[in-house]
């Protein structure tokens, strides 16, 4: 596992400590409007802490996975970055999606975008992923201007077949991600 830094942020692995937040953010129907089917399905302490625990042995599996998010100044969890294989989207695997989802009070600074980037020069250079996805409800605008920010494109659309919901899939390859750096 790894830990990054940026201006503003450090990116460590998910700790016990990040289970009351996580919980506040998972719960709040605001930041989950668009994921999956929208719905909020149950969370609680329990299923909060199984995502701390799956994330350590992810990095342990994958050698990438998912990074906590906590302000340098006041040492707040704001949120995270993620790179996942997108198993509940079977028709684009083989892929690595990266993602990130914030607590709502840490929303507009430009946080997901700064934490995202170093996490995206990780897939390609330490990771050697060649190519990185990230999938999102059409209406996500949010979401999909962190996307372009980092240099994604628009690459398919495609339906989730647990819920029926069309998602939109953006994408950069090694070679795309090297020209973005010059
Ligand atoms: C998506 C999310 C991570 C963005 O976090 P953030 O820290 O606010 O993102 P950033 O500040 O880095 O960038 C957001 C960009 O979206 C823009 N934006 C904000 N609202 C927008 C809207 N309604 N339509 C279009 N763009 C919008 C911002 O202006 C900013 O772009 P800019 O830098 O060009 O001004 C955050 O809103 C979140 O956690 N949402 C809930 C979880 C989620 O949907 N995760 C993604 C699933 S695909």
């Amino acid at each position: 596992m790894i830990t990054l830094t940026t201006d503003r942020l450090l990116l460590r692995p998910p700790a016990q400590e990040d289970i009351d937040p996580l919980l506040e953010m998972n719960t709040d129907p605001e930041v989950m409007r668009y994921i999956g089917d929208g719905s909020l399905g149950p969370v609680d302490r329990e299923s909060t802490a199984a995502i701390v625990s799956r994330a350590r042995e992810g990095w342990a599996r994958n050698g990438f996975g998912m990074l906590s998010v906590i302000t340098r100044d006041g040492g707040k969890y704001a949120g995270w970055v993620t790179l996942a294989v997108p198993r509940f989207l079977p028709q684009i695997l083989p892929a690595v999606e990266i993602g990130w989802r914030f607590r709502r009070g840490f929303w507009g600074r430009g946080y997901a975008t700064e934490a995202a980037a170093p996490l995206l020069d990780f897939a390609f250079a330490e990771a050697e992923l060649d190519r990185v996805v990230s999938i999102r409800h059409p209406d996500n605008h949010r979401s999909g201007r962190v996307m372009e920010k980092l240099g994604l494109r628009f690459a398919e659309e495609a339906v989730v077949p647990a819920h029926g919901t069309r998602v939109l899939v953006d994408a950069i390859t090694r070679e795309e991600y090297a020209a973005t750096k010059g």
